[in-house]
């Protein structure tokens, strides 16, 4: 674990540089708005997904210099997704990494366009990335749409895991849920690498059924860690799911039976990874790290 912990601090200190780059300054006006974005985004992420990025990047032969954009287009439209899940007709939630939410702080308005402008800014970051070919830049500007939209994105992810509160729903629609609000950001975070690695296709193909599956064992985590973990670990309010009445591995399962459907998550990610040639120790960690995470 060692290694990876170094690993995520490299990609996050990458990250977090681009970020402050392309994200505009709190002195810019709008100002409120602009402190809202920068309040949300530097606070502290795990930055799992542009971590996979550079991770599956490096693992099909990307140079750095080429994932950094991409990476921070995606941890851009993750942050702007927590701001809108975060909202009074969401989840109603005024913690998040730690401290106040969006909202909260700067008020629901603000915290909306903070959110669509983030959103805009990863687009555009993607389509103005001159490291990338203009075929890459628009297979992967087409590729993060679908997975941060709908039918099958987070976008519609988010709108079943509301109408499913207090409803009590099958497996498959449970997974169905996971794999569009949280898997389908993670895969294409996993995909964008290998693209821009210009994998071929039958291993970019190999590396979405890792990821899909390593997204859904993220969700399942996230449902367990509300269930089990503390507000002051987590950076955001425990417990808060069974409070709303979420359809969560856990309310569907209990916390034992749910544990396991963990494992066997993570036994079928593992499984997948066998299937690619190349050496993919680093990612077999990621998995390693999903599982036992503790926030
Ligand atoms: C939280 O994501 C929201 C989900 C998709 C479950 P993370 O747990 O990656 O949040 P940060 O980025 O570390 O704050
Ligand atoms: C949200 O899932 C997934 C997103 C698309 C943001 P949750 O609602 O479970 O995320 P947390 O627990 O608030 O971070
Ligand atoms: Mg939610
Ligand atoms: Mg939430
Ligand atoms: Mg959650």
């Amino acid at each position: 674990m060692k290694r990876l912990n170094h690993f995520f601090a490299e990609c996050t200190k990458i990250v977090d540089r681009q970020l402050d780059a392309l994200i505009p300054s709190e002195q810019t006006e709008p100002s409120n708005l602009h402190g809202a974005i920068r309040w949300s985004v530097f606070a502290g992420g795990k930055r799992l997904r542009p971590a996979l990025l550079f991770a599956v990047g490096q693992t099909f032969g990307a140079a750095e210099k080429d994932l950094g954009r991409a990476a921070a287009a995606i941890e851009m439209i993750h942050a702007y997704s927590l701001i809108h899940d975060d909202l009074p007709a969401m989840d109603d939630d005024d913690l998040r990494r730690g401290r106040q939410t969006c909202h909260v702080k700067f008020g629901e308005a603000t915290a909306i366009l903070a959110g669509d402008a983030l959103q805009t800014l990863a687009f555009q970051t993607i389509a103005e990335d001159e490291n990338l070919t203009a075929k890459i830049r628009v297979r992967v500007v087409s590729e993060i749409a679908r997975a941060a939209g709908t039918p099958s994105g987070m976008v519609a992810g988010q709108q079943l895991d509301l109408e499913a509160e207090g409803v009590k729903i099958s497996i498959e629609d449970l997974e169905r849920i996971h794999q569009n609000k949280t898997g389908a950001m993670i895969s294409v975070s996993a995909k964008t690498g290998a693209i821009i690695a210009a994998a071929d296709e039958t291993e970019i193909k190999l590396i979405s059924a890792y990821a899909a599956n390593l997204g859904l064992l993220f969700q399942i985590t996230d449902d367990l860690l509300d269930a089990t973990q503390t507000t002051e670990v987590l950076g955001k309010t425990a417990g808060k799911d069974a409070r709303a009445e979420k359809a969560t591995y856990v309310s569907l399962y209990g916390l034992i039976e749910a544990r396991r459907l963990a494992e066997n998550t993570h036994a079928a990610v593992r499984g997948e990874l066998k299937k690619i040639k190349r050496e993919t120790f680093l990612l077999g960690e990621i998995a390693d790290f999903i599982l036992r995470r503790k926030k």
